[in-house]
C-alpha cells in the first residue's frame, strides 16, 4: 500500500470513528465505495420508494399510531402479547422476536434492569455500545449519571425499573427510526401493563414523543406531569432530559434537577 493510500485509509477510519462506526459487525469486509448494483427493474425501485420512510424529522422518532396496538409481526407460533402474563415471559418473547432489523447487528438484547416490582419505571431511547455488550439498559456513562441523579432523590436500582423504547442498539448509536420504535412499541406497551408502575419517567425526546404520542419537543414536554393510559389505568408520566444530553450540556442539569424534585414530591405524595 502506498503512503498516500495508507494516509487516506487512516483519515477514513478516524472519520468513521467520529461518526460512531466503532465496531465490526460482520466477518467479511464490504466495499461501500463499489458502484451500487443497478436495480433489477424499474418496478422494484418504485416499490422501494413506496416503502421508504417519510423524510420528516419527526418520522424518525414517532412510531406509526397503528404500531402501538397492532401485534408485532413475530413468528406465527409466538403467543399474542395479551397472553403473556409475566415480565420474564415477555423478555423471552422479545428475545425471540425477529421483526426489528436492529437485532441483526446488535450483540445482545437489552430488555431491562432494576426491580420488576418497582413503582418507578424509567424509559430511555436505545441501548448504546456498553448496553449492547452487557445486555442491560443504561450501564455506560449516561447510565452512571442516571444512577447518580436517582441517588440524589433516594432511589437506587432496587427502587426503579429501567428500559428503552427499543431493545437493540442502532449501529453507531444513531437515533432509532419510527419503524424501529414502532416494531418494539407493542412489547413496551405490554411491559408497562405488566409492571404496573406508579409513575413513568421518560428520558429524552425519543422516549417522550413515542410514549406520549406527540410531536412536541422535549423542552416543551419536560417538567410536566401527563397521564399515560395503560389498560384503563392512568399512570402519571414525567418527561425529563436524557442523561447523555446532560453529559454534553452540563448547564441543562439545573432543569433536570427541577424534574427530579417533581418526581420526588410525587413519590412522597403517593407514599402517604
Ligand atoms: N441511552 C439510552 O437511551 N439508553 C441506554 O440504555 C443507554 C443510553
Amino acid at each position: 500500500m502506498s503512503e498516500s493510500t495508507a494516509k487516506n485509509a487512516s483519515h477514513l477510519l478516524a472519520w468513521y470513528e467520529a461518526m460512531g462506526v466503532d465496531e465490526a459487525i460482520g466477518e467479511t469486509p464490504v466495499d461501500r465505495f463499489a458502484a451500487p448494483a443497478a436495480p433489477s427493474s424499474s418496478e422494484s425501485s418504485a416499490e422501494e420508494r413506496k416503502r421508504a420512510p417519510a423524510a420528516s424529522p419527526d418520522a424518525r422518532v414517532r412510531p406509526p399510531k397503528a404500531a402501538r396496538t397492532s401485534p408485532p409481526a413475530a413468528s406465527a407460533a409466538a403467543p399474542s402479547l395479551e397472553e403473556i402474563e409475566t415480565l420474564a415471559d415477555l423478555e423471552k418473547a422479545v428475545a425471540a422476536f425477529d421483526g426489528c432489523a436492529l437485532k441483526r447487528t446488535a450483540k445482545n438484547t437489552c430488555f431491562a434492569r432494576g426491580n420488576d416490582k418497582a413503582k418507578v419505571m424509567l424509559i430511555g431511547e436505545a441501548p448504546g455500545r456498553d448496553e449492547d455488550l452487557q445486555g442491560k439498559p443504561f450501564v455506560g456513562r449516561a447510565g452512571r449519571l442516571l444512577d447518580k441523579m436517582l441517588a440524589t432523590i433516594g432511589l437506587d436500582e432496587n427502587a426503579v425499573y429501567i428500559t428503552n423504547t427499543i431493545y437493540w442498539r442502532p449501529p453507531g448509536n444513531r437515533t432509532p427510526t419510527a419503524q424501529e420504535i414502532g416494531a418494539c412499541m407493542p412489547f413496551l406497551t405490554r411491559q408497562i401493563e405488566l409492571l404496573e408502575p406508579q409513575v413513568i419517567v421518560l428520558l429524552g425526546g425519543a422516549a417522550a414523543k413515542s410514549v406520549l404520542d406527540t410531536t412536541d419537543g422535549i423542552m416543551r414536554l419536560r417538567g410536566k406531569w401527563k397521564l399515560y393510559n395503560a389498560k384503563g389505568r392512568d399512570i402519571p408520566t414525567l418527561a425529563t432530559l436524557h442523561p447523555a444530553y446532560l453529559l454534553r450540556t452540563p448547564d441543562a442539569k439545573r432543569l433536570a434537577w427541577r424534574d427530579l424534585l417533581m418526581l420526588k414530591a410525587r413519590l412522597e405524595e403517593l407514599a402517604q
